[in-house]
């Protein structure tokens, strides 16, 4: 019997088990609000109605005691999840003493060290249904289309996104390293089957703390056999807008609790702009507008109006606090004034960090030089003017990585496509159409200094059949992370692996 399930239930008597969320007491009452991974339900237990010995074990009850609640079900929606459980019998499965995460707050990197607790509170159980709703999402796409899965190994014996990034081990004596992507093997797939994705962790040793990076991270790779760029992005919009969709019909709750505005998220029903590397570019330095907006005139203005706001933000913060010092103001205008001021002191945080963050952002943009790959300032900039992902394409191939097919109507290109999220998250999806020239494959190998020996298996798939063919990667806590507007992508993951954090 699940929370979820209530309404199937409605006046009859049923067992719930989980763990209390919560429990307050009032006048021969106890109320626990049960949370059992489907949803919450506050259960009464009335100490008129249940024998001492059961009211004494509700009275017991601390937060995430482990619990089964026997009781009759009754509608009301007042209640959360609209159903209230009127107890007959509660017994305790496993107590609960002291338990770490209280109501008050925590900072982040507490809230971390206790991930195996955290994973409890409504906010993650939220995240972690939204993710599960994209995972599922994503195979319906893929499965629906006619892509086979396959797998990809984990270890392998080289690079595949430049050698940075990799994780050296030890297999059986001889250096191997973690995946940093199963692309190679996929092309290798693809050939066999037509069209593939893998989904499987990809390991990149990112030694430095940003919002965006993972040290292991989830990624859909999807090849095609006989698909060119132009259809590849075809396949990403339609993919993107499937799964993005899908979490607006289907986790409307989970939605609300995280308290995401979805009125942007709708616009993936519109076509993604697709911009080439030399357009976007000419956005980023200001030279040339998006709708009329001027990228770096609207950082210039967006910074004036943070400063200002700063300064209305603060003075309306001091005139409160002198309120509330003047002796004789009423308990609930004190709690009314308290609250409007931290509410005020949140948004002066935000304030400042857009204050810090805003001068970095135009001197990337006014300075970008032509030729460079973008930095997470440069999209940040870029998709700020964008109501929707948007796909650059036809890259300098010196940027990108070795294996993309160079442009035959102009060889300083390289035929990848990145989208960018909008609202300021940046790169979610990074891919392209793959290179079929042996000559120039082989060259691009040498000039990446990669060990030409490990690449000889992949150089076979050019010497046998070749086909033009195209594919991408999604990072999926990059997809979570926009679209459930998270600050930061190590909640969009159970346990987060990124430089310092290995454990819990
Ligand atoms: O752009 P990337 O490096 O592309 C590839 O690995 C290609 N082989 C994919 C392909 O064409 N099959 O990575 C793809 C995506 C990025 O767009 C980003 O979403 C995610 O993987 N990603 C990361 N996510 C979290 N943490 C990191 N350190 C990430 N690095 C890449
Ligand atoms: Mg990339």
């Amino acid at each position: 019997m699940y929370i979820k399930d209530l309404s199937l239930h409605e006046e009859k008597e049923i067992t719930l088990q989980g763990w209390a969320a919560n429990k307050r007491e009032s006048k021969g009452l106890v109320f626990i609000i049960l949370r059992d991974g489907t949803g919450l339900c506050q259960c009464v237990v009335d100490a008129n109605k249940v024998s001492e010995e059961i009211f004494a074990h509700a009275q017991k009850v601390s937060l995430e005691t482990s619990l089964s609640i026997t009781g009759t079900v009754v509608k009301d929606d007042r209640q959360v999840g609209g159903y209230e459980l009127q107890a007959t019998s509660v017994t305790i499965i496993g107590g609960s003493v002291d338990y770490p995460i209280a109501k008050k707050e925590h900072g982040v990197e507490f809230l971390m060290d206790h991930r195996h607790l955290w994973l409890r509170s409504q906010r993650q159980w939220a995240i972690m249904k939204i993710r599960n709703r994209i995972i599922y999402s994503i195979h319906q796409f893929f499965q629906e289309e006619g892509y086979i899965q396959m797998d990809a190994p984990l270890f392998t014996a080289n690079a595949s996104e430049g050698t940075s990034t990799l994780f050296e081990t030890d297999f059986y004596g001889e250096p191997s390293y973690l995946s940093q992507s199963g692309q190679l093997y996929g092309e290798a797939m693809a050939m066999a089957m037509g069209k593939i994705y893998t989904f499987g962790p990809t390991f990149r040793a990112e030694k430095s703390k940003t919002r965006r990076h993972l040290s292991e991270f989830w990624m859909i790779e999807p090849e095609m056999a006989f698909h060119d760029i132009f259809q590849n992005m075809d396949v990403i919009e339609a993919f993107l807008r499937k799964v993005v969709s899908d979490v607006l019909a289907e986790c409307k709750n989970e939605l609300a609790i995280i308290g995401r505005d979805t009125a942007l998220l709708e616009n993936i029903v519109k076509p993604f702009p697709r911009l080439t590397y030399d357009e976007a570019v000419k956005i980023i330095k200001g030279e040339e507008n998006v709708n009329g907006v001027n990228a770096i005139e609207s950082l210039e203005e967006e910074l004036k109006k943070v400063v200002a706001r700063m300064e209305e933000v603060k003075a309306e913060i001091a005139e409160r606090e002198e309120k509330i010092k003047v002796p004789g103001m009423k308990k609930g205008e004190i709690g009314f004034n308290q609250a409007k001021i931290d509410k005020l002191k949140q948004e002066l945080a935000d304030l400042e960090e857009d204050q810090r963050n805003i001068p970095g952002w135009l001197n990337s943009a006014r300075n970008f030089e032509y030729g460079n790959d973008f930095g997470g300032s440069d999209e940040t900039v870029i998709t700020r003017l964008f109501d929707r992902p948007i796909m650059v394409y036809n890259w300098p191939h010196e940027v990108k990585a070795f294996y993309l097919k160079r442009d035959p109507n102009n060889s300083h290109f390289a035929r990848g496509v990145d989208v960018l999220a909008p609202e300021g998250y940046g790169e979610i999806v990074g891919g392209g159409e793959r290179e079929t020239d042996l000559t120039l494959l082989v060259d691009k190998i040498n000039e990446h200094k990669l060990p030409m020996e490990a690449f000889e298996w992949y150089l076979d798939l050019r010497r046998f059949g070749s086909v033009p063919h195209a594919g991408f990667g999604l990072g999926l806590e990059r997809l979570v992370t926009w679209v459930c507007k998270l600050p930061h992508v190590r909640e969009s993951i159970p346990f987060p692996r990124m430089y310092g954090r290995l454990k819990p």
